[in-house]
């Protein structure tokens, strides 16, 4: 049972979600060249659900947490944090930050105490930029101090404590404001499997114990299997959801494919390639089961080699079916070309 005075009770949470991701779409753009990190990608995390995202390096994993904390903004979509009256991608980044102060903590796979300060200090600091009465963040860093096993630590500095150590000291100083959810990008990337596996166990007490919702990306096994629900991200979307029996290797067996919000459907590659690689199907219903028949036709264009017109003034790709280029308003004559 945790100390009332140390740490706000979260027993209160209505059912509501506490964060809500709706069709965020993520382009970098570097020079002339777009990337599409996220298509259009929406969930949500519930209070004290531990929801956790894996997907291939590259398949959009960072660029979701980073949108969902409120550190980049989505090219669109939108992102709901608490109550979910607001909408954090309209907001400005001070707004951000405040309202973060009570409702994320962020943990990064470098530790970001300032090495100048011992342990409690950097705690308390957190508390105080949070603007939190001193006599609370006196209470609840002692507490913290215990609950996360570093006591014996509070006066030591940055550069004489173990990897387990400070990834513990980061963690106190984001849960000196109570947060409702702890985000996090390979939190445990950085450590050795035995002081992983202790960190994972605090992130479960943390989450039962205090009732702080978890949301992490992860590439290891051991972090999978403790979650409540996987995610699992490919090409900038959610392709499907794994429950706790997971093998990271094949991931294939336990995937729950997912039809998202605009109805896309990923197929696995594994079951495509059985059946030689079709590009196009027929789709039937029989009783309560969808069924797809692929058909292979010369005649029609397949994905690799599709039908592409692209706009003589600005270059653009446009659709097929253009009058005229939705980017500069050029009428668009039959320029075609196969990619
Ligand atoms: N700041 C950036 N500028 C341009 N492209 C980026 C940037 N960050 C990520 N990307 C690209 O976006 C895609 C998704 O990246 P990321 O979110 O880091 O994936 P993951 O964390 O799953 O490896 C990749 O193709 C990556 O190269
Ligand atoms: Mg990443």
């Amino acid at each position: 049972m945790i100390p009332q005075e140390n740490l706000v009770d979260h027993e209160n949470d209505k059912k509501i979600p506490l964060l809500v991701a709706e069709d965020i779409i993520k382009i970098y753009q570097t020079g002339k060249i777009e990337t599409q990190a996220l298509r259009g990608v929406s969930f949500k995390v519930n209070p004290r659900e531990k929801v956790f995202l894996i997907g291939h390096s590259g398949s959009g994993k960072t660029t979701l947490v980073n949108t969902i904390a409120g550190i980049i903004k989505p090219t669109s979509g939108k992102v709901f944090w608490k109550d979910l009256s607001k909408d954090i991608t309209k907001s400005s980044l001070e707004e951000i930050i405040k309202a973060r102060r009570s409702f994320a903590g962020v943990i990064f796979q470098d530790s970001r105490l300032l090495s100048h300060l011992t342990v409690k200090e950097n705690i308390e600091l957190a508390g105080h930029y949070a603007g939190i009465n001193p006599k609370v963040i006196k209470k609840r860093s002692e507490f913290l101090l215990r609950f996360l096993n570093i006591w014996d630590k509070k006066d030591k500095r940055e550069d004489t404590l173990s990897g387990g150590e400070k990834k513990r000291a980061a963690i106190a100083t984001t849960l000196i404001t109570n947060p409702r959810i702890l985000i996090g990008d390979e939190p445990t990337g950085d450590l050795d499997v035995v002081t992983a596996e202790s960190i994972l166990d605090l992130f479960d007490r943390i989450n039962k114990e205090l009732g702080i919702a978890i949301c992490i990306v992860t590439h290891s096994q051991q972090v999978a299997s403790r979650a409540d629900r996987i995610l699992e991200l490919r090409d900038g979307i959610i392709i499907g959801r794994h429950g706790k029996e997971i093998v990271l290797r094949n991931l294939e067996e336990s995937r729950l494919l997912e039809v998202d919000r605009q109805n896309r459907l990923a197929l696995p590659k594994s079951i495509l390639s059985e059946v030689n690689d079709p590009k196009h199907f027929t789709i039937s219903v029989k009783g309560s089961d969808v069924i797809l028949t692929p058909v292979f036709d010369p005649n029609l264009y397949n994905n690799n080699g599709q039908e592409i017109i692209t706009c003589a003034m600005c270059g653009k790709l446009v659709s097929h079916t253009a009058k005229f280029c939705p980017y500069c308003s050029e009428t668009i004559t039959n320029k075609k070309g196969t990619k």
